[in-house]
């Protein structure tokens, strides 16, 4: 079978012809890694993985980085389960973020598996960061050039916090926990404006839910200057949704794109197996 790539609207392409039940060859992984390096998030549809093929496609890519926060996988500690119950109000990612921005090695990206969907609803949106800056009026590019920001998870899954209104919820019934572990984190320092390891294309590389500040700026002119950037980052050029069906995996970057999972289908339960690759440090 020879692998077809085809672009998934503004954000984003489907790759066709691969069966991921399969070990993938040399020259597979060629091509989906340069789709990946290319459109920030691969997609791909009609598959039919074992958890244990979950963690053999992840591993191809880097060592896993497990979650300290979600609840893990009964037997396979590696995959963090993202599910919402139908009694539940909140969702887990439930705002625009990249997941591990608050590691002093952000993740390359993370593999989610739909397991059960609802009948209606329950979509994840995708903003490319690449374009997001491509985008940037030149004012702006030569504000952040250079520029650091401050990252952090303790606002978010320590015990005071406040920002994240999903786990106020969702930890209550154990999905998500480990407070102690997030309140002792140091905060990690990431550029702003970054040069994408696989790819070499600009990205930006703050988000709303795990950024806190940027450096050398006063508080009100970085939060300014924050919303800002993330006014225009989750503009509708640069986002496309993606409507999960069964069968169907979403492999997004980290460094390139935000992503949003829609909470649209109340009363209806939604699992989904994600596996998060570690990364490193980023310039
Ligand atoms: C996540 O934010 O990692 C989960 C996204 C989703 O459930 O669609």
């Amino acid at each position: 079978m020879t692998i077809e790539i085809r672009k998934h609207g503004r954000v984003g392409a489907e790759i066709l012809g691969i069966d991921l039940s399969n070990p993938v060859s040399a020259d597979e992984l060629k091509q989906v890694r340069a789709a990946f390096a290319e459109h920030g998030v691969i997609f791909f549809r009609d598959q039919s993985i074992s958890e244990g093929q979950h963690i053999a496609f992840a591993r191809a890519w880097g060592p896993i980085n497990i979650n300290r926060f979600f609840a893990a996988h009964p037997h396979h500690p590696e995959i963090a389960l993202v599910v919402k119950e139908p009694d539940q109000q909140h969702n887990i990612g439930g705002g625009w973020h990249t997941d591990h921005s608050y590691d002093f090695e952000p993740a390359l990206g993370s593999i989610l598996v739909a397991r059960e969907l609802p009948p209606q609803g329950g979509a994840t949106a995708f903003a490319s960061m690449y374009a997001a800056y491509d985008a940037l009026p030149q004012r702006l590019k030569q504000q952040l050039e250079g520029r650091k920001a401050v990252h952090s998870a303790r606002h978010v899954f320590g015990s005071k916090a406040v920002a994240y209104e999903a786990v106020q919820d969702t930890r209550s019934d154990g999905r998500i926990g480990n407070s102690a572990a997030a309140d002792v984190l140091d905060d990690p320092v990431h550029p702003v404006i970054i040069t994408h390891p696989l790819s070499g294309k600009r990205a930006i590389y703050v988000n709303p839910s795990f950024t806190l500040h940027i450096q050398g700026l006063s508080e009100q002119g970085s939060q300014d200057l924050l919303q800002e950037i993330y006014a225009h980052c989750s503009g509708p050029d640069f986002q496309e949704d993606f409507h999960w069906r069964e069968g169907s995996i979403a492999f997004w970057d980290n460094r390139a794109t935000w992503h949003y999972a829609y909470n649209d289908y109340h009363g209806h339960r939604r699992e989904m197996h994600r596996i998060t690759i570690a990364g490193s440090a980023l310039a």
